[in-house]
């Protein structure tokens, strides 16, 4: 399937990061699991805006791998909190790469929707607190 060419978000990503040869498959894609990393990372950042302390994922709830990522590929990462609960954040992450810097394009390789959860100091759940 060709690439679907889009552009980025007209927001700030909360990660950007470039896959090195480390990150590969023996295929010669980046590994689904560096890009698994990326997304747990990324989510957790407006996780822990909102619970203005730590987190915890307990939970992914969907994860679809559109596009292949390539190494030199730069990775954008958009996180937003979509839902909360008593202790619970539900995060959404879209991924871009951005790709041939000859003839650049954008696409989008990843989507997921992982959930967290507010913890304490001893990583027992805690209430969220009261806002946004
Ligand atoms: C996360 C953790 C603290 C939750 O503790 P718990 O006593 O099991 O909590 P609960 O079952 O009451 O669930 C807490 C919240 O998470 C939600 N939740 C639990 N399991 C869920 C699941 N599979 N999917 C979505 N949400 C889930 C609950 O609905 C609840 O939300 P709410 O408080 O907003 O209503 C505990 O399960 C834990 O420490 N897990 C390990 C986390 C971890 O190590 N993550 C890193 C993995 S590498």
């Amino acid at each position: 399937m060709p690439d679907e060419i889009t552009r980025l978000p007209d927001k700030q990503p909360v990660l950007r990061v470039m896959p090195m040869p480390a990150d590969v498959n023996p295929q010669g894609d980046v590994f689904g699991g560096w890009i698994m990393a990326q997304v747990d990372v990324a989510g957790a950042i407006p996780a822990m805006h909102r619970a203005r302390g730590r987190v915890t994922t307990v939970a992914v709830n969907s994860f679809q791998f559109k596009q292949a990522v390539s190494v030199g590929d730069v990775v954008s990462l958009f996180a937003e909190v979509v839902e909360t609960g008593r202790t619970s954040i539900k995060v959404k992450v879209e991924v871009y790469a951005e790709r041939n810097p000859t003839r650049p394009i954008t696409v989008k390789v990843t989507e997921a929707e992982l959930t967290y959860v507010a913890i304490n100091q001893h990583g027992e759940k805690q209430l969220l607190p009261i806002g946004h």
